[in-house]
């Protein structure tokens, strides 16, 4: 009973512990950490490459040049992992930049290892960026062919982990893509990287500045013949469940925001680490309101990534990584 029927006076005062930040602090349930942050970098070629990306403020394409300075600074705020996408030089059908021994991406991850052998290097594994058609996949007969894809998934995963990467993080969402690199990393002599699976990724509009980052965009169709619908839930729990059969020793949720029921569902079912991606266009509309002056910039994307670590992610992969890391470091 909330009400005193003597008095009529409310029983529950929960604005006891709300009245001092010292309380509010002492009884929080979630608290958000740069340890749990993934930073995504864009790396391309040449020297002294800074390209800023339009339409995600603050993030760049970087060379390799840069990278050891990024480390550097993403060591000092406390942030341990990088996410690993490269812009490549040239494309082609089959996407054989992303699998080339001196790739990109494969020169981009000798570099952070050196720069700094404790920072955590995951690298993406997909061929949008590198395919001139732009799918994540190999295209036949108009369509994305599933199995002819996996060899070429299989063969970039590999590359990736002989190049030294920590971890690699499938996102092209072919079936069968997780149990394929497994097979190919524990026989290729790579049997302890792990793999982070984009488990249930959905076919978002909010991907949209990512493609502008990463030069990525579909140049014909899109990739609903692929990735999930976004009505869809329980088969998110499916997907979920088969790429931990395959192997998968963490998952994920992608995008965040928009998905965050999926996330608390997963949540729930699974006892797997569990890694959100709050996606470019999340940080975009954040960056496009603050800009405006219509939002409290810093209040907001800590409330928006607090919220994902409350509906049960472990890691949250987030362009705000090195802004948040800031914030949490001076408390106002
Ligand atoms: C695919 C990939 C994408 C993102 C991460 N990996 C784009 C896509 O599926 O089109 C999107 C990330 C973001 O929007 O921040 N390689």
């Amino acid at each position: 009973m909330s009400v005193d029927p003597q008095s009529g006076s409310p029983v529950d005062r929960f604005r006891r512990l709300r009245r001092t930040e010292a309380l509010r602090r002492l009884v929080r349930e979630t608290r958000l950490s740069p340890e749990e942050l993934v930073y995504p970098l864009f790396v391309v070629g040449g020297q002294g490459v800074r390209n800023a990306i339009p339409s995600m403020p603050g993030q760049s394409q970087l060379s390799l040049d840069q990278l050891p300075a990024e480390a550097a600074e993403l060591r000092a705020l406390g942030i341990p992992a990088v996410l690993l996408f490269g812009i490549p030089s040239t494309k082609d059908e089959q996407g054989s930049g992303a699998y080339a021994a001196d790739g990109i991406v494969q020169q981009a991850v000798r570099a952070l290892k050196q720069a700094d052998p404790d920072l955590l290097v995951i690298t993406d594994v997909c061929l949008c960026e590198y395919t001139s058609h732009g799918h994540c996949g190999v295209v036949k007969d108009g369509e994305v062919d599933n199995d002819a894809t996996l060899p070429l998934l299989t063969r970039t995963a590999l590359s990736q982990a002989q190049a030294g990467a920590d971890m690699v993080a499938p996102s092209a969402m072919m079936d069968g893509q997780v149990a394929a690199i497994r097979q190919a990393l524990d026989e290729g002599g790579s049997p302890h990287t792990p793999i982070m699976a984009y488990a249930a990724k959905y076919a978002s509009a909010f991907y949209g500045p990512f493609r502008e980052a990463a030069e990525s965009a579909p140049q014909f169709g899109d990739r609903r013949g692929y990735q999930m619908d976004p009505p869809n839930a329980r088969e998110a729990l499916r997907e979920i469940e088969a790429d931990i059969a395959e192997g998968a020793d963490i998952v994920m949720v992608k995008p965040a925001l928009a998905y965050l029921d999926v996330l608390a569902r997963a949540r729930e079912r699974f006892d797997l680490p569990l890694a959100a991606y709050n996606v470019s266009g999340e940080y975009a509309m954040i960056k496009a309101a603050a800009a405006n002056g219509w939002l409290d910039e810093r209040r907001v994307t800590l409330e928006v990534l607090t919220a994902i670590k409350r509906a049960g992610a472990d890691i949250i992969i987030t362009y705000h990584a090195k802004e948040a890391a800031r914030w949490l470091q001076s408390p106002s």
